[in-house]
């Protein structure tokens, strides 16, 4: 036959390869093993097996939904102990709060709706500017920390009504803290094996009342709006109002809470990861950042940004692609063999190379994907916004840029990141010349759920007098 064996690192009883990773940033591991062993290997850790896929062509090949699926593995299957069969954490198919969350809420996330989140958008970006331009030049920006508070601000006022006012406190809102308790511990329950998760230890303790303290808050805030409604086209309301077509059902309070907690989660980490790498990139390629300087004084110039102004600003938009393209800030996504549609036991890929069990996680690595030389050339380690462009940008094969994953599974969220980030920066980019503070500072990554940059300040500087 064709068949050729996936490669594979050498392991230890037990561990299997766990010892080929690094703890703080697994990614730089994974990434690592793909230089070694090519676009294809098996991974084992106590003894489960996964296998990672990072060319073009065998993403291609996985993101064909017909064969392939969602597979919730990991620390999103951990995760899955806050929100259950909330949409991020549902397993598909078979959930069905899954279909009925997604039927009501696509329309929630369309266009029209997202329109109408730009004031509150616009009411956070503008607490950020008033904050760095008060801060003054002289202090360094922990540009990851304040991308957090204005992206969990916003989630947290369009998704729940509610505001976190992170920009005027040091200490993290109770809400966030508890959901970074779920975060952090369910990334810890991930690396280690299941049994010492079930055993009483105040670390396990914890992790369970951080996630009653979500529900409950959450509860609170549904309560609140169901006994005081407002007419506004928000998340919430469409949470608690929205209707299946399909079946006619609502949404039960569990399930709502679930998305509530799910869009904070899914929320603002990746969009903050986003910002940051952005404004590192652009620091760090002159060329681009005057680009982005000259469109966004030539389209907005110093009046005040309106909802049409989004789509007129390409260079931008290309900027913002080639960001996710080098740094997907949801760096893997877990896939397995479809399983209801999949027929085949071993599943193929490769074009018949080679064989994987039908039930096995396969595991892609976005960020190597895209920059696979074949699709994006000799260059492709360089961040270059032209590439991205739009007359470019529609001619890419295929599943050639999946930062925000795939098909019915893909990101929900996507037009409300976008807009958000499309404010921020114009925003930004009108008021504030913007430096490195240290600028032989060189990538370095911090890893959670998500990437962003670690030890990463700027400064900003007004370019004139607040209007
Ligand atoms: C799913 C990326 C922003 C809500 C996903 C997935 C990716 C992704 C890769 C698929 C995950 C998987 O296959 O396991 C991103 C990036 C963002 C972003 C890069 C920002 C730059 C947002 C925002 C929200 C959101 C702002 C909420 C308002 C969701 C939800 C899902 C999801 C609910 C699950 C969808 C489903 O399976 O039905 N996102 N996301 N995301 N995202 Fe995002």
């Amino acid at each position: 036959s064709l068949e050729v064996p996936i490669p594979a690192p050498k392991g230890v009883p037990i561990l299997g390869n766990l010892l080929e990773i690094e703890a703080d940033v697994p990614l730089n591991s994974f990434e690592r093993l793909v230089d070694t062993y090519g676009p294809i290997f098996r991974f084992t850790t106590f003894g489960q097996t996964r296998v990672f896929v990072s060319s073009h062509e065998l993403v291609n090949e996985v993101c064909d939904e017909e064969r392939f699926t969602k597979f919730v593995v990991a620390g999103l299957k951990e995760i899955r102990n806050g929100t259950n069969d909330g949409l991020f954490t549902a397993n598909y198919p078979g959930e069905e709060n899954w279909a009925i969350a997604h039927r009501i809420l696509v329309p929630a996330f369309g266009p029209l709706m997202i329109r109408g989140m730009f004031d509150d958008m616009y009411d956070i970006a503008g607490q950020l500017v008033m904050k760095w331009a008060r801060q003054g030049p002289n202090v360094p920006i922990t540009v990851t920390d304040d991308f957090t508070r204005l992206t969990l601000d916003t989630i947290a006022l369009c998704s729940m009504g509610t505001r976190f006012n992170s920009f005027y406190h040091d200490e993290m809102h109770p809400f966030v803290e508890a959901m970074v308790g779920l975060l952090s511990g369910s990334g810890t329950r991930a690396r280690r094996p299941g049994f010492l998760n079930s055993i009483p230890t105040s670390e396990n303790a914890k992790y369970w009342n951080d996630i009653s303290y979500l529900r409950k808050l959450s509860q609170e805030l549904i309560d609140a709006r169901k006994n005081n409604p407002i007419d506004k086209k928000d998340l919430l309301n469409a949470l608690i109002l929205g209707r299946d077509l399909q079946t006619g059902q609502g949404m039960t309070d569990a399930s709502i809470i679930d998305n509530m907690i799910t869009f904070l989660i899914a929320g603002h980490e990746t969009t903050s990861g986003m910002l940051s790498f952005m404004f590192y990139f652009l620091l760090k390629t002159p060329s681009a950042y005057q680009k982005l300087q000259e469109e966004v004084d030539r389209v907005i110039g110093r009046r005040k940004i309106t909802v049409e102004d989004l789509s007129k600003l390409p260079y931008l938009t290309a900027v913002m692609r080639e960001t996710l393209r080098l740094k997907p800030t949801a760096p893997m996504i877990g896939m397995h063999a479809h399983p209801e549609k999949n027929k085949e036991d071993p599943v193929t890929l490769g074009g018949g190379k080679y064989a994987l069990h039908k039930n096995e996680a396969i595991v892609l690595i976005l960020g190597k994907m895209q920059r696979d030389p074949k699709v994006y050339g000799e260059d492709a380690d360089e961040f270059r916004p032209e590439r991205m462009l739009d007359e470019k940008f529609d001619k890419l094969p295929q599943n050639a840029w999946k930062p925000f994953g795939n098909g019915m599974r893909g990101c929900i969220g996507r037009p409300f990141a976008w807009q958000e980030v499309l404010i921020l920066v114009s925003v930004l980019m009108q008021n504030f010349n913007f430096q490195m503070d240290d600028p032989s500072y060189d990538l370095r990554l911090k890893q959670t759920l998500t990437i962003k940059p670690e030890g990463f300040y700027m400064r900003a500087t007004l370019r004139h007098n607040l209007d």
